[in-house]
């Protein structure tokens, strides 16, 4: 279901101890009680974070997952596992493991159907890179990454799904999309949606700008009409700026 949401991608930052003092901080000044809040540290937090949030409305969402429930796949975490600690969201195909780790939309559409099979929440990245951008294939490559990774869900997977649009170039660069270059491809998204799956469909998935959010732009961003909130990776590992921008809509 479409609602407000912020989503703090801390990546491969802050060891156990340092993450366990930004959460204690976070949950003492206290999130927006109206907006959806989720923390995405890295995996080995993830139990220890669940103890920790378990009397707040704050959720927990992994940074990736494998795509089968188990077996010979050294280094790797199942979504059954995750889900057996109290993750509720996994962030799939962020442009950094796509990158680094050579994913592609269709293999991170098999991990999208297992996250769903699970009934957990994929949270499907999708963003271009500056020369896509500068070569005019910006809408093309995320009509591409939204078809590869989510169309062979059907409707009612659909919905459980999120979207986070992270434009590459953005993202730790402090540099940001415009508010009207992002409301433009977050209404690019949402047709595509329309397109097959119908406007109804559209108006119901949730889709978050990435990319350089912080307190002092998000306001303008989550203002446009088709922003849902934010996906965030540098201004989430503060816990003012956390609290901060979950009042920002
Ligand atoms: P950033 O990262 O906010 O540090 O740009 C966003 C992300 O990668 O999810």
């Amino acid at each position: 279901m479409r609602e407000k949401i912020v989503a703090g991608n801390w990546k491969m930052n802050l060891d156990l101890n340092e993450g366990k003092e930004l959460i204690i901080d976070i949950v003492d000044k206290g999130v927006n009680a109206n907006v959806t809040s989720i923390i995405s540290p890295p995996f080995t937090h993830l139990q220890t974070f669940k103890t920790m949030l378990s009397h707040t409305n704050i959720a927990l969402a992994a940074q990736n997952c494998h795509q089968q429930d188990e077996g010979a796949f050294t280094g790797e975490v199942s979504v059954k596992m995750l889900k057996s600690v109290g993750v509720q969201y996994i962030i799939l195909g962020h442009s950094e493991r796509r990158e680094y780790f050579q994913e592609d939309s269709l293999s991170i559409s098999f991990k999208v159907n297992n996250v769903l099979k699970h009934g957990l929440k994929p949270i499907y990245c999708c963003g271009e890179t500056l020369a896509q951008r500068q070569d005019g294939e910006h809408f093309e490559t995320i009509r591409l990454q939204i078809e590869q990774g989510l169309f062979q869900l059907n409707e009612l997977e659909l919905i459980n799904c999120i979207i986070a649009y992270e434009p590459v170039w953005a993202i730790g660069t402090g540099e940001t999309a415009s508010p009207e270059q992002a409301q433009e491809m977050h209404a690019f998204i949402r047709n595509t949606i329309a397109n097959r799956y119908g406007e109804i469909t559209a108006n119901n998935i949730s889709i978050l700008y990435g990319g350089s959010v912080k307190p002092s732009n998000a306001n303008e961003l989550f203002a446009c009409s088709d922003i849902d909130g934010g996906l965030i990776g540098g201004a989430s590992l503060d816990a003012d700026s956390f609290i901060a921008l979950t009042n920002s809509f």
